[in-house]
């Protein structure tokens, strides 16, 4: 099923380009983004190499997007549908771009009279023009099919988070108020600003890409070479449910259609989406199951010290499919909070590669691969260190669950 040979893999040549590439994809603030780790992982990625990738846990797209930029044939599944949009607009999609009529369509006067967001959503999130703009917006939409649609209902979606505070819709109304642009930006013109930020992505890899909405665990039987797994651990404080923070994204990208609103709720979010990976008793079980599901390609994941299963565990489960398994901690530093006391805390990312001895990739990094550069990030240089497990010290303080790949840290290949 793998044959990952010298041939065959991602063009390792121009690796700073394609992480150079993505540094201009558009950023949406997502619980568990990786924007932060791109460099780590394109190193990762070319030095096990393949044709075809697999994203089973896309969230944000960004990893995906980092995929096809490496030259992959890119397969992007999450649960939800905006993620699914954003990498049907920017994995899939080839050349199709918003134009400046689409655009002025758009935000023009509506199509129709729908009301559904202006009725529902009153006094909840956005001023009533916002809102008014957020109906009128999708009576165009729904004229529109294909990459086009997922372009423009990508850049609706990225103007909500961005004018939302800390872009979650667990809090209402429109007290907070840090004075920050994004805030006080109307929707139409964030939308403008958003569909051009999408159209800058837009390129052809000249490789087949698919973008899927479902359960990890209806995802094949195709054979991907390489699989890259960020589920939502299950974080020992707290909760990791996406749909409390991003309910209306999801019913944004949709219009609401075959989406259950529960009315009763503060914030009027969508009914919660039981995934098996969010809890204690169920994760380690499940990444059994997905571990066995995906044995035949190699499987790249996405760790964080401050999730449950152990990072011990987790190196078990892998021996229970593959007997090569390496691990790379990368270091952050999190910031939490926008006040002078907002607390520092270490979390530690690991990148676990899982992979059967013949799966070892021929295609070592090319003499003279440059260091990459990534914002905030400063230089990093390729591949990153490989370590046994019982050289990593584990348990780092604090919980960065909230805002893995936060705004404002340090991080650095150990
Ligand atoms: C940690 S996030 C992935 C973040 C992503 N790698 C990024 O860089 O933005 C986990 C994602 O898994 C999705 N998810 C949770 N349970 C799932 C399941 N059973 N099947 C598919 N996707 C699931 C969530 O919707 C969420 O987007």
């Amino acid at each position: 099923m793998v044959d990952v040979t010298a041939d065959a893999g991602p063009d390792l040549a121009d690796l700073p380009g394609a992480v150079s590439r993505t540094s201009a994809f558009p950023r949406l603030r997502y619980m568990g983004s990786k924007y932060r780790l791109v460099p780590h992982l394109a190193g990762v990625f070319a030095e096990v190499g393949g044709t075809s990738a697999l994203d089973a846990f896309s969230g944000s797209g960004v990893v995906s997007y980092l995929l096809k930029a490496l030259g992959y044939q890119v397969t992007a599944n999450d649960f939800l549908h905006f993620p699914a949009a954003i990498t049907e607009a920017t994995v899939v999609n080839q050349g199709v771009t918003l134009t400046a009529e689409d655009i002025a369509a758009i935000c023009g006067p509506a199509a129709d009279d729908r009301d559904f967001i202006q009725r529902t959503f009153e006094g909840l999130y956005f001023t009533a023009e916002d809102r008014r703009f957020l109906d009128s917006a999708w009576s165009h939409v729904d004229q529109m099919t294909g990459a086009k649609r997922a372009m423009a209902i990508s850049a609706l979606v990225l103007a909500a988070a961005r004018k939302q505070p800390r872009g979650v819709f667990t809090v209402t109304g429109l007290r907070y108020d840090d004075g920050r642009r994004d805030l006080r930006l109307p929707l139409r013109d964030h939308f403008r600003e958003r569909a051009a930020g999408y159209n800058r992505v837009v390129f052809d890899s000249g490789q087949p890409c698919a973008a899927l909405t479902g359960d990890v665990f209806d995802v094949g039987p195709q054979a991907f070479d390489v699989v890259y797994l960020d589920p939502p651990y299950a974080p020992p404080r707290d909760d990791n449910c996406y749909i409390k923070r991003y309910h209306f994204l999801e019913g944004l990208s949709t219009y609401w259609r075959g989406q259950q609103i529960m009315p009763q709720t503060r914030t009027k979010k969508l009914a919660k989406r039981y995934t098996p990976f969010s809890y204690t008793r169920t994760v380690t079980g499940a990444l059994r199951r997905t571990l066995a599901q995906f044995r035949g390609s190699v499987i790249v994941l996405s760790y964080s010290s401050n999730a449950v299963p152990d990072v011990a565990t987790i190196e078990t489960l892998l021996h229970e499919v593959k007997d090569d398994v390496q691990i790379r901690p990368v270091e952050h530093t999190y910031s939490f909070g926008t006040h002078a006391a907002a607390r520092r805390r270490t979390a530690r990312e690991y990148l676990f590669i899982a992979r059967l001895r013949t799966q070892r990739s021929h295609c070592p990094l090319p003499p003279g691969t440059k260091p990459i550069c990534w914002p905030g990030l400063g230089r990093s240089s390729l591949p990153g260190r490989s370590v046994r497990t019982s050289d990593v010290p584990v348990s780092e303080s604090g919980d960065a669950w909230g805002d893995t790949g936060g705004f404002a840290f340090n991080a650095a290949a150990k």
